[in-house]
């Protein structure tokens, strides 16, 4: 079925008018109801855009999977507007995690606690015990679920295997004529997913998955618990805790590696592949950090920014692996960061983004 998928501009929050706010919030009543009715919309969080719909209705939850083309296995994140909007979706859970909610959101943290039976879908636990909850830190997505007055399921709003999006635009791309509508709220701040962590214990945080919030903010905020950061790579565990890790993602249609080591060394490396790649007609791609981007020769080199602003590669890191694919870009290099502060979730992404394909030059 093809739908006609609406887009309302919901962003420009400087310059907004009354005339504009009005609108703005007439957009969002709208979107809420048909949410609420089991409807699919994409909308803005701080991290990338969701694909949203009502936790609680297994046929507009199956909608998303569809919308996608999502494995089952899946499990969803289910969004809140306010700490209340647990009771009744989850069991007591340990105070760490209380704490967490007070230290962190609204904001990229996503917990996994013990799931009330026989309340949300279970399309969304996809059969678990445990739900992974979150509190978007973003207006927009804030006032949905509060409008629509329920949960709100939502994976990111991309298809499945494809980068994340960070813009409304990358939404239309992968969605545009499978859902309902779109809030186009502008680009994402932190461009990354949302880390998910699991509570071991009274004192045990595990970090599923690295994101937004980063370890050392986690270690600061909490010297007293144990944090054990061991996200799932790609290297399939049977079981894998996060079951979403498992899968490739966040991957580009060309052929993808990172190279680490010197950055001289790496420089003479990648230029020479893209020289091959490129007599033997592939087109070229490179991902780089400012410092070195000029050193380097492609049909297409990309800029993350400074490699002392990993924020800013991370905003820029699922954008860039789209226009890879828009340039029809057959193989690509990326330069390695440090794996410290967001620049561990950035590394998360690219491996994965390469199916594991880590090079490590000599040193
Ligand atoms: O920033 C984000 O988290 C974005 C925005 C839209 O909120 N959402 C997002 O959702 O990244 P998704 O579906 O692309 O990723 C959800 C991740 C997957 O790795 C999934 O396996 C994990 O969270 N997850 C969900 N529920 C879980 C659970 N009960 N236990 C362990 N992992 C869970
Ligand atoms: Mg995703």
């Amino acid at each position: 079925m093809v739908l006609n998928t609406k887009v309302w501009i919901v962003q420009d929050k400087e310059s907004a008018t009354a005339s504009y706010a009005q609108e703005a919030g007439e957009a969002l009543r709208q979107a809420a109801d048909i949410v609420r009715q089991g409807g699919l919309i994409a909308f803005p969080t701080e991290t990338v855009y969701g694909l949203g719909a009502n936790a609680l209705n297994t046929e507009a939850v199956a909608g998303i999977f569809q919308a996608k083309g999502r494995p089952s296995d899946n499990p969803l994140i289910v969004h809140v507007a306010s700490e209340t909007d647990l009771d009744g979706l989850v069991l007591p859970y340990p105070p760490l995690a209380g704490r967490l909610m007070k230290r962190f959101w609204p904001g990229p943290l996503t917990i996994v606690l013990p799931v009330r039976p026989d309340v949300l879908s279970p399309l969304v636990t996809a059969n678990l015990r445990t739900v992974g909850i979150r509190m978007p830190d973003h207006p927009v997505a804030l006032e949905l679920i509060k409008l629509a007055g329920c949960p709100v399921a939502a994976p990111s709003a991309n298809r499945s295997g494809r980068p994340s999006p960070t813009l409304a635009a990358h939404v239309m791309e992968d969605l545009s004529g499978r859902i309902d509508g779109i809030l186009d709220g502008g680009a994402t701040g932190v461009g990354l997913e949302s880390t998910v962590v699991e509570l071991e214990g009274e004192r045990g945080i595990r970090i599923l998955r690295p994101g937004g919030v980063t370890e050392e903010a986690l270690r600061l905020a909490f010297p007293d618990a144990e944090i054990v950061s061991e996200p799932e790579t790609s290297a399939a565990p049977e079981k894998p805790r996060s079951p979403g890790m498992k899968y490739t993602h966040y991957a580009p249609k060309g052929e993808l590696s990172i190279i680490q080591g010197q950055p001289e060394a790496v420089i003479s490396y990648v230029n020479e592949q893209a020289r091959q790649s490129k007599a033997d007609g592939v087109a070229t791609g490179i991902l780089s950090f400012s410092e070195r981007s000029s050193r380097y020769e492609a049909d297409l080199v990309l800029d993350l920014g400074s490699e002392s602003k990993p924020e800013e590669a991370a905003h820029r890191l699922y954008g860039a692996l789209r226009q890879f694919d828009e340039a029809g870009i057959g193989r690509i290099w990326s330069e390695a960061c440090r794996p410290e502060g967001i620049g561990d979730a950035l590394m998360n992404r690219l491996v994965k983004a390469a199916g594991g394909m880590l090079i490590e030059l000599d040193k």
